[in-house]
């Protein structure tokens, strides 16, 4: 990857686009309309509350992330997409339950605005749901055209300059990659053929790439993340990321797991299950959806604790996700964690983690920050896979024959690195010695 010269500014109006306006879409759209009005914080971005040191500790220059990256405002953002349901962007907020209505009152108008565009949506990628607001083609590659049509449509109605586009529809049924996936020619010939390997995300991946529109998975799916996909991104100089929000309990599994193996304990089994009742759980509790995110979510610890290099602390590890789904705990999920570890002399210990977390409110600032970086990459022209984003997802993409670095504090540190190489800035090593020269 090349460093920029030079950085195109964000000017004009930047289109949010989001397939699937369910809970977290429609969380993240109200919160941004609420904080731009400064009727409520957006706590939990890091592009809007963060800040980074630049320089050594004594020069004391540490501005706000929003204002040392030349970012997208809150103002010039335009939110869209698509979803297999007509519901608005107000009536799918309600229909979520996630955020009372003091704060989807003051906005109703500008919410009830964004309406979807009609999704791509062939059933068998996700059993659970019937969709009714759909689009009806001759085959796969005419579908794509579809898509890019209404990006086209979107930016022009809406006086947008430039999308991104960021996946938060359901999660789709666990599909290996297969030939189809290996190369551009040979899925624009799945497309024509309605390849069964191609699903619903893939399709509007693709048509989003090819128009230029930088794309992020927040779910699990395959979605971009194969051989074809990347060399389309290369070929068209568009910036990719993912996959699956890093959110509840992964996000607490990278936190802590690295801890321990900083300390070298010893960890002998990991057991997470969780009780969540929105649409994700309903659809969650459909085994080959819960197989593409039970494959996401047991990666974490794997990367994290090495057990190669140390079988004796993590050799034994059994590690067991269980997704239990329950209506009437809505979005509210809760997530038991229990682990086993042991340590000097081998002597057992155990901690329990009951996190009675709120799924959407924890993805939403995930998805702001991933449209705003991913725009910002566009326009420094690093395009292709942005492992730098890795800090924001629970099952990071990476170039073919690297793995994914899962431990949540050196994705930090790459993440800011990464900002400041963007800028010209040093990156800065913690070594720290001239301070004692
Ligand atoms: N909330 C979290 O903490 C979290 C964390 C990681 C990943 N995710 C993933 O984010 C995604 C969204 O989660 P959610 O809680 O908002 O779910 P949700 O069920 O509330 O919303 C998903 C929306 O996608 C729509 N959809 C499904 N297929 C579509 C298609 N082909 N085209 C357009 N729209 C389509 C559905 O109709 C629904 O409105 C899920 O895949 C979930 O697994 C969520």
């Amino acid at each position: 990857m090349k460093q920029p010269s030079k950085i195109a500014p964000p000017s004009g109006k930047l289109a949010v686009l989001l397939p699937g306006l369910g809970a977290v879409a429609t969380t993240t759209i109200a919160g941004a309309m609420l904080a731009r009005r400064g009727l409520a914080e957006p706590i939990g971005s890091l592009t809007q509350c963060g800040t980074i040191r630049l320089g050594k500790r004594t020069e004391e220059r540490t501005p706000l992330i929003r204002e040392f990256l030349p970012l997208a405002g809150m103002d010039q953002l335009t939110f869209g997409g698509w979803d297999i349901f007509p519901d608005n962007a107000y009536e799918a907020a309600k229909h979520a339950k996630v955020l009372e209505d003091r704060h989807l009152e003051p906005i109703r108008d500008e919410l009830s605005d964004v309406s979807p565009m009609a999704g791509v949506f062939f059933p068998e990628y996700v059993k659970r749901l019937n969709g009714t607001h759909v689009k009806t083609g001759t085959d796969k590659a005419d579908l794509v055209e579809q898509i890019r049509q209404d990006i086209r449509d979107f930016l022009k109605t809406k006086g947008c300059d430039r999308a991104v586009a960021v996946w938060c529809g359901s999660t789709e049924i666990y599909i290996e990659p297969s030939d189809v996936h290996q190369s551009v020619a040979a899925f624009e010939k799945g497309l024509k053929r309605g390849d069964a390997g191609i699903s619903n995300s893939q399709i509007y991946a693709w048509a989003c790439i090819k128009e230029g529109v930088p794309f992020a998975n927040g779910a699990p799916n395959l979605t971009v993340d194969f051989p074809a996909a990347h060399e389309l991104a290369r070929e068209h100089g568009v910036a990719i990321a993912g996959k699956d929000f890093k959110t509840g309990q992964t996000l607490m599994k990278t936190i802590m797991a690295p801890g321990f193996k900083a300390r070298m304990l010893g960890v002998r089994g990991w057991f997470s299950t969780n009780i969540l009742g929105n649409r994700d759980g309903e659809v969650l509790d459909d085994p080959d959806s819960f197989k593409t995110k039970e494959m996401s979510k047991l990666g974490a610890l794997d990367y994290i604790l090495q057990p190669k290099l140390y079988p004796t602390l993590y050799g034994d590890l059994y590690h067991k996700v269980r997704i239990n789904y329950y209506p009437p705990r809505g979005d509210s999920k809760e997530g038991w964690d229990n682990i086993d570890l042991f340590g000097w002399l081998g002597y057992e210990m155990q901690i329990k983690v009951d996190f009675l977390c709120r799924d959407s409110i924890l993805a939403a600032p995930i998805v702001l920050d991933v449209a705003l970086l991913l725009d910002l990459a566009q326009r420094a022209g690093v395009s292709g896979i942005q492992e730098w984003l890795s800090f924001y997802f629970k099952s990071p993409m990476t170039a073919p024959d690297l793995y994914p670095e899962h431990d949540l504090f050196i994705q930090s540190t790459k993440l800011k690195n990464t900002m400041r190489w963007l800028m010209g800035e040093q990156s800065i090593t913690h070594l720290g010695h001239e301070y004692y020269d």
